[in-house]
């Protein structure tokens, strides 16, 4: 290997976040001492999970959460440490994770102006099996004067200020995205430690034959939805049908739509009226990251996913999600129904 072929000029995550804050000028920093904790605990998370089986980290830990999910001790530890992380970072005035039933308020930060949504593990039910898991998350600034009550937490996704994921995959890839942003990919390399920049500015392939959909549930589901999905099955037009990839974890199912296209749907249905998927730490901060890359993510109404403003800190909604010419087709066979 020519010299010429190793790059010397590397962008770690800390480098991205000091040269996007140093486009901000009234940047105080904070956003991006947040990032730095959440990039610890991205990394901590990451540790515990490769070591699960060894350290027996893994099976249940004999509770469940508000969401009825039942724990895996893994969910508990990956939200301890998220949590730990987050009130260390002293950016962070209140906290909502799928494992916590209540708001977490770090009263210890009367002046931290952040708000952070999470889903600690995502995919949890299948960990035992070695399938990709990941944590999703959400950054909302609180409104001057707001001290972090649940009220202020049950906003849109239009009003996140970033978004993203890590998948603990063959490596760590932290997926992320600010307001109005692009969306970049960082590879976890264990030996520096560091998330290296290794998907600059991702774009969601506008088509692809691909949808990822939990079939188990068809008995359930909506006239319009069956329709959607046997276009894609039995085409009509003589095209060939859709390949189907489902993999159980969002965070896997949405990193793979991000990357190659198609569409991953949890839709509302006939057994979960309100969808299964939570809006403020899975929708909301998946719907920002599509979009930002290019492609779309509607409700069960067929609401723009990032309009959708939650009643409760756990509230469900359905969700199509990925590339936009494939969600489109959702919204235009619904359309039908109107
Ligand atoms: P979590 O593990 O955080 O509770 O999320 C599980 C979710 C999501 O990861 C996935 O898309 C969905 O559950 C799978 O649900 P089904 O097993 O019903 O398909
Ligand atoms: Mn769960
Ligand atoms: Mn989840
Ligand atoms: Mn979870």
């Amino acid at each position: 290997v020519g010299t010429e072929t190793i790059n010397t000029d590397i962008v770690t995550l800390t480098r991205f976040l000091t040269e996007e804050q140093a486009k901000h000028k009234e940047a105080t920093g904070d956003f991006t001492l947040l990032c730095h904790a959440l990039q610890f605990s991205f990394k901590s998370i990451a540790y515990f999970i490769r070591r699960a089986t060894l350290i027996n980290l893994t099976g249940l830990a004999g509770s469940s959460n508000t969401t009825g999910d039942d724990q895996k001790k893994l969910d508990i530890i990956g939200d301890d440490i998220f949590i730990a992380a987050m009130r260390s970072s002293g950016r962070v005035r209140v906290l909502v994770s799928e494992e916590q039933e209540k708001i977490i308020s770090f009263d210890e930060h009367p002046d931290a102006r952040y708000a952070v949504v999470c889903d600690p593990i995502d995919g949890s039910s299948n960990l035992d099996a070695g399938v990709s898991v990941g944590t999703i998350f959400g950054i909302f600034k609180l409104e001057e004067g707001a001290t972090g009550t649940e009220a202020d937490l049950l906003k849109p996704g239009t009003e996140l200020v970033a978004s993203g994921f890590t998948m603990y995959g063959a490596s760590a890839m932290l997926v992320i995205t600010m307001k109005g942003g692009s969306v970049n990919g960082f590879t976890l390399d264990n030996a520096l430690g560091e998330f290296i920049l290794s998907h600059p500015n991702m774009r969601c392939p506008q088509s692809r034959a691909i949808y990822s959909v939990n079939e188990g549930n068809s008995l359930y589901w909506e006239d319009p939805v069956k329709e959607y999905v046997n276009s894609l099955k039995y085409p009509t037009e003589g095209g060939k049908p859709y390949s189907a990839r489902y993999i159980g974890s969002m965070v896997a199912d949405a990193y793979r739509t991000l990357l190659y296209g198609g569409i991953f749907a949890y839709p509302a249905d006939k057994k979960s009226a309100k969808g299964k998927l939570r809006i403020l730490y899975e929708c909301a901060p998946m719907a920002l990251v599509f979009e930002n890359a290019g492609g779309q993510a509607i409700d069960s109404h067929m609401r723009r996913m990032l309009e959708v403003v939650p009643e409760h800190i756990h509230d469900r909604s359905g969700i199509f999600l990925g590339s936009y010419n494939e969600v489109q087709k959702v919204i235009d066979i619904h359309k039908k129904y109107e």
